[in-house]
């Protein structure tokens, strides 16, 4: 009997695009309202300065300028496109955002949601749009990663208020059969650990009528136990990358990118140093918009490709982490 005949369905990659608000807070200015200073930011972080949304920025209008810009290194007409995935913890509207994206862009034949995993988000969204393509449901994605942490952010809080900033970046990609740049993804979660980086909803008990309590709407600030994350993601995320390696048949020499989650420079560091990546391979634009969240993987991609650094077929070994805890990996090809 003749079995079933199908094609290998692939992931090509497209466009970049990307945005970050025009206002800049740098390490001197947040000294003027915490006790910090630039030399300890920067040494303890690599980070100098940060983007911070101004009252016409939201995670609308972020993801919808990097996703524009994505699509413009496309030759695609935008109703061509199936598929919108964002990624954020920040939504404008808490019903979900990415439909109002679909809208702006007018790709009126694309289905359009939210994905929540912090940090994790964008590689979480990449990998949940590469399936819809590998599985042959869709055809064309663009994957948004953005956030708005800033809101967020408790400032007076010197231990946390120094990473973050805000912006947004997004990948075009395409299903085809002639080849398959996801080259593979490993994903992690741990709610036993999710105690050390939080952002929970406010206490903020009220009454409709005597005796039926609810609860108001509402989320606090950003609560970090910063040594243990560190910790976490110096240990996470070398094995999972590794382990990686091992599944795809790839070795980290063979690496032309390490982009890792934009967080700190020296979880950067650490974790080449533990795959044995040389510093040169590492991507790294944090010093100028600190931890972005779901946004830092393809801001930083964005930047890399069209200064021309990753270059078509360059291979890049991708991971991010962060609260939930959550983690992943992926190994890409670019083109
Ligand atoms: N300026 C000056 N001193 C500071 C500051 C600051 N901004 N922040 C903390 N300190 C002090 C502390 O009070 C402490 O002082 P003490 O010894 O007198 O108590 C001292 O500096 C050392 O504090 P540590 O917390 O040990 O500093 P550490 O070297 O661990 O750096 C940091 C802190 C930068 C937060 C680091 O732990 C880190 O980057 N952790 C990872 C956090 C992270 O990446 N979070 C985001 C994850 S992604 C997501 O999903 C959102």
């Amino acid at each position: 009997m003749e079995g079933i005949k199908f094609n290998q369905i692939g992931v090509s990659f497209k466009g970049s695009g990307s945005y970050v608000p025009d206002q800049i807070l740098t390490n001197e200015k947040i000294s003027q309202k915490v006790d910090t200073s630039d030399e300890w930011i920067k040494s303890r972080t690599g980070i100098s300065e940060r983007r911070i949304s101004s009252l016409g920025d939201n995670v609308t209008e972020m993801g919808y300028a990097a996703a524009l810009s994505a699509i413009e290194m496309t030759n695609w007409d935008i109703k061509t496109i199936d598929l919108i995935v964002l990624a954020t913890s920040t939504p404008h509207d808490l019903f979900g955002s990415a439909p109002s994206i679909q809208a702006k862009l007018g790709a009126y034949n694309a289905v359009a949601f939210d994905l929540t995993a912090a940090c994790s988000g964008f590689l979480f969204a990449l990998i949940t749009a590469s399936q819809f393509l590998k599985g042959g449901s869709f055809k064309r994605a663009i994957v948004i990663g953005a956030d708005q942490l800033s809101s967020f952010v408790d400032w007076n809080d010197r231990r946390s208020c120094i990473l973050f900033g805000d912006g947004a970046g997004a990948l075009a990609i395409e299903a085809t059969n002639d080849f398959d740049n996801f080259l593979g993804f490993d994903m992690r979660t741990d709610g036993a650990r999710g105690s050390f980086l939080n952002l929970p909803s406010k206490d903020n008990k009220d009454s409709i009528i005597d005796n039926i309590d609810f609860l108001n709407g509402g989320f606090s600030q950003i609560q970090m136990n910063g040594q243990e994350v560190y910790k976490f993601a110096v240990r996470e995320v070398p094995i999972i990358l590794d382990n990686l390696f091992r599944k795809t048949n790839y070795s980290s020499d063979e690496v032309d990118w390490l982009l890792l989650h934009q967080a700190n420079q020296r979880i950067l560091d650490a974790v080449g140093d533990r795959l044995k990546i040389p510093r040169e391979k590492i991507l790294s634009n944090l010093a100028k918009y600190g931890n972005t969240s779901a946004a830092t993987i393809p801001l930083m991609m964005d930047e890399a490709i069209r200064n021309n650094r990753i270059q078509q077929n360059d291979i890049i070994a991708t991971s991010g982490f962060g609260a939930g805890l959550s983690w992943g990996a992926a190994l890409i090809k670019w083109g």
